[in-house]
């Protein structure tokens, strides 16, 4: 069997010092020194520039009107620095947290290196987020601008009476519109390019992104990382993605999610490849189109995609030339053995699997080009990565192949997440034994190959975004009708999980289908559309243990056909 860790796509470089671990050989090729800039939005411009690529494409953009937008690195960087000029003439400054709430436009992308180029914190938020969801992440962030277009605008008004911290809502498309009190416009396209900006210089320990996640328990959590992140996330690039400075490389991932700006914003910059955009949803066509035309090389993706496009067969593949690819990897869910299978069938190329998480940073378990494959399974740690199986219970190393526990990793790679903002209780609570504890269930066979299990706490992964039962619950206490509620997920042929609620009504309502669909709404416009509830089922009490918690877990069983478990401390069934 082949060692991942001789990568075959990726020789060492003849001069590389013998021993160098993978991190000092990233920090090397990224030209990063002590006392050195190391700030990501220069590396991802202004450095590729220096390397003589200023004239290589960056980006090449389509929206979903049809119109296509290109930018070379000299356009990234000097677009990059118009945006924390404009963002350091509005006064924000290092250590500020900037919110991103855009669709998928150049100005997000671009937007995080700028935000990054001035020192300042960059927070995105997925453009779906009703005006609660964004709320709750403004309101622990306190973020102090906020970039966002138009079309959200009725969401950030809203809450602006409540968020008097946010001194600047940015306006990236408000051509003539009329604007109210703390709006601005921004157009980047007509603003007057700054060729030069010192970006600030931060050390490896410099905080750079805040990307909320959702636990079991209260409201979502940023996980905050740092500049010093950009050496794992060009490793794994390099060496997982196997980008090389040619490719065209597509990642479907929104970057309101940590996907897209890891793998959609920092490594492929950070290469310096060139990156291909599609600002609409996902549509099988279009998907093969976009793939046809742009001769994509790479692609990443994942598994709800995948699953969709099984779906269509492989009859509309033949009507495309996809002899461009020559990479494929996929995150975020457990990737099926058949879908594996199904890709190699119809592409000639498996999609690899690769496993991680926001508190992460990078791709930690995964299947790099060259290892054998055995479908179904995530893969090996990768190389620089210390990752074993802990007992459920006493958290101790298992040591023996085949025995289900929980993933765990041993601190200090480049891109771990520093702290929850503002949170380091529950960050603290993440160590155990010396051990970050991902929280999910997996285990090794006897050739070192993970196998996903499933999570190990309520936490509703809906099409590769996980979902809060907290957050879903507390906003469904607000709605008139409702006492008390359970979110759980239920089995989904497409997007693996989506969200089910059960709800006990207040006296006097009826549980009928308007109910449940102006429950639906509620939910959707108060959070995303992912954390609607796809079902709800109307009862009259929920399941609770005998100290009055509700048992999601029994719920979630019965959903899935899993046995109940222990239910001694159940007080009512
Ligand atoms: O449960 C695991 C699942 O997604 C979680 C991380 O989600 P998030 O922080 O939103 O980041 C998603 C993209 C990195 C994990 O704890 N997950 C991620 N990748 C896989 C996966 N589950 C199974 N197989 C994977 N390859």
């Amino acid at each position: 069997m082949n060692d991942p860790r001789t990568n075959p796509s990726t020789p060492k470089p003849a001069g590389a010092p013998a021993g160098e671990s993978v991190w000092s050989a990233a920090e090397r090729e990224l030209g990063i020194t002590q006392g050195g800039p190391r700030n990501i939005g220069w590396l991802c411009s202004d450095r590729v520039c220096q390397l003589g690529r200023g004239s290589h494409l960056a980006l090449v953009w389509e929206g979903i009107q049809g119109q296509t937008r290109r930018y070379t690195y000299d356009d990234l960087r000097r677009c990059t620095n118009t945006i924390a000029a404009f963002l350091q003439g509005c006064s924000v400054v290092p250590g500020d947290r900037v919110c991103l709430f855009l669709d998928k436009v150049p100005e997000l992308y671009m937007g995080v290196l700028g935000v990054l180029k001035l020192g300042a914190i960059a927070q995105p938020l997925f453009s779906a987020f009703g005006d609660e969801s964004l709320l709750t992440r403004l309101q622990s962030s306190e973020a102090t601008a906020i970039l966002t277009q138009r079309k959200h605008l009725g969401k950030v008004r809203k809450i602006l009476a409540q968020t008097p911290w946010l001194k600047h809502v940015i306006v990236v498309d408000a051509g003539a519109a009329p604007l109210q009190q703390r709006e601005i416009g921004f157009d980047l396209e007509a603003a007057e390019k700054v060729e030069n900006f010192d970006a600030h210089p931060v050390t490896a320990e410099t905080p750079s992104l805040l990307h909320y996640t959702s636990g079991t328990t209260g409201q979502p959590k940023g996980a905050q990382h740092v500049h010093g992140s950009i050496v794992a996330q060009y490793a794994t690039t390099r060496q997982v993605l196997d980008l090389k400075p040619d490719d065209v490389y597509w990642c479907t991932a929104d970057p309101g999610w940590v996907t897209g700006t890891s793998y959609g914003i920092i490594g492929p910059w950070s290469v310096g490849v060139c990156q291909v955009v599609m600002e609409a949803g996902f549509n099988t066509e279009a998907w093969y189109q976009f793939l046809q035309r742009h001769r994509v090389t790479v692609w990443y993706s994942a598994p709800t995609a995948i699953r969709l496009l099984m779906r269509e067969g492989g009859d509309v593949v033949k009507r495309h030339d996809l002899r461009s690819l020559r990479h494929l990897c996929s995150v975020g869910e457990p990737l099926n053995a058949e879908a594996v299978v199904w890709s190699q069938k119809t592409y000639g190329l498996p999609f690899l699997d690769t496993y991680w998480q926001t508190e992460t940073g990078c791709i930690v378990i995964t299947n790099l080009p060259g290892m054998p494959i055995k479908p179904g399974s995530m893969g090996k740690p990768f190389p620089g990565i210390e990752a074993t199986i802990v007992d459920l219970k006493t958290h101790q190393p298992i040591g023996k192949t085949g025995v289900v526990g929980l993933i765990a990793l041993k601190p200090g790679w480049p891109s771990m997440m520093r702290t929850y903002w503002r949170n380091p209780e529950v960050y603290a609570g993440k160590f155990k034994n010396g051990w970050y504890i991902c929280g999910d269930r997996a285990s090794i066979d006897a050739d070192g190959y993970y196998w996903f299990v499933g999570r190990d706490d309520d936490v509703i992964n809906t099409a590769g975004h996980l979902v809060g039962p907290f957050e879903i619950e507390s906003a469904l206490l607000e709605h008139p009708a409702v006492a008390e509620s359970a979110a759980v997920a239920t089995p989904d042929p497409v997007n693996m999980e989506v969200v089910k609620a059960f709800v006990a009504l207040k006296p006097g309502f009826q549980g009928d289908p308007d109910l449940e669909l102006e429950i639906m709404n509620f939910i959707r416009k108060r959070l995303s559309p992912l954390a609607m509830p796809q079902k709800i089922e109307f009862t009259q009490a929920l399941p609770k243990t005998r100290s009055g918690k509700i048992m999601r877990r029994m719920l979630r069983a019965k959903e899935f056909n899993e046995p109940l478990g222990d239910l001694s401390t159940l007080e009512n069934d």
